[in-house]
């Protein structure tokens, strides 16, 4: 297997009027082809612009971002983003907010394939008889399903979720950790996932990246044995308690309230 995601010891700071602000120092994240990889850390570590340095959205000072043997120098469309809030667009109906990237990535695809690819997506993540509402008919896990297609429907090589799940409630989380599941199964993608939930990290990820207090660098690395198809039981075994205890700990380290 190769690796996808390459970023090698990369160091960033950003310029504010007290002066540069160091973000990330010493950032080292490998994820494999069709890995997923979950990245958790402090509030305000730095995990949203190690998403913008992977999306090629900015350039680190040092260091150096690789996406499938490549240097990123600038914004890729072989990668899909979703957030914490879906931003859909009011005006347009579901089906017409996630055809909206293949209006702007260039595409071979007819208008019919490009509907029909979208139709399928949103069939995939229980989603069939809604594609005509607006985004203010859905409810807000809807939304995110939505939105978790309109990331998918050009088919990106890596699939960027920045808390995507986090303003929702836990069943309806544990439901959406589940689709995941499905769609990657259907849809294979190489994944980040940025979250503060430990649960759903081990639970989607196999691999746990833990950043240490700003300026981030890579505290610990958690590989999450394959213990073949997740369902949600898998949480509540010892192998996935001593895991959560572990990232636990490193959490506290990296928020400076327990040694190293
Ligand atoms: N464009 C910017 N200009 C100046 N400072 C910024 C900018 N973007 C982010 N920051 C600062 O950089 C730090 C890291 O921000 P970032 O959004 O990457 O953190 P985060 O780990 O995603 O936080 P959270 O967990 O709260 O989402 C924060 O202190 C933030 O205030
Ligand atoms: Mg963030």
């Amino acid at each position: 297997m190769t690796n996808l995601i390459e970023i090698r010891d990369v160091r960033h700071s950003y310029q504010t009027q007290s002066g540069p602000l160091p973000v990330l120092d010493g950032l080292n994240v490998t994820v494999p082809t069709g890995g997923f990889c979950a990245v958790v850390g402090p509030s305000g570590c730095g995990k949203s612009t190690l998403t913008r340095l992977i999306a090629g959205l900015m350039k680190p000072d040092q260091g150096e971002v690789w996406l499938h043997g490549e240097r990123v120098t600038g914004p890729r469309n072989t990668v899909g983003m979703a957030f914490q809030n879906p931003v859909l667009l009011e005006w347009r109906t579901i089906l017409q907010n996630v055809v909206l990237p293949l209006e702007i990535v260039p595409t071979k695809l007819s208008r019919k394939q490009q509907e029909d690819r979208a139709r399928y997506l949103l069939a995939l993540v229980g989603l069939s008889g809604f594609e005509d509402k607006r985004p203010s008919e859905l409810s807000g896990g809807m939304r995110q399903r939505a939105s978790l297609c309109r990331a998918l429907v050009h088919q990106p090589e890596v699939l960027i979720l920045d808390e995507p799940f986090g303003a929702l409630d836990a069943f309806t989380r544990e439901d959406l950790w589940q689709t995941m599941h499905r769609v990657k199964e259907k849809e294979p993608f190489t994944g980040v996932l940025i979250t503060h939930d430990l649960r759903e990290s081990i639970f989607l990820a196999d691999q746990v990246i833990v950043l240490s207090g700003r300026p981030a660098r890579t505290q610990f690395v958690l590989d999450v044995p394959d213990t073949g198809p997740r369902d949600l039981d898998h949480l509540y075994t010892a192998q996935a308690a001593e895991m959560l205890h572990v990232l636990r700990h490193q959490i506290e380290i990296a928020q400076g309230r327990a040694a190293a």
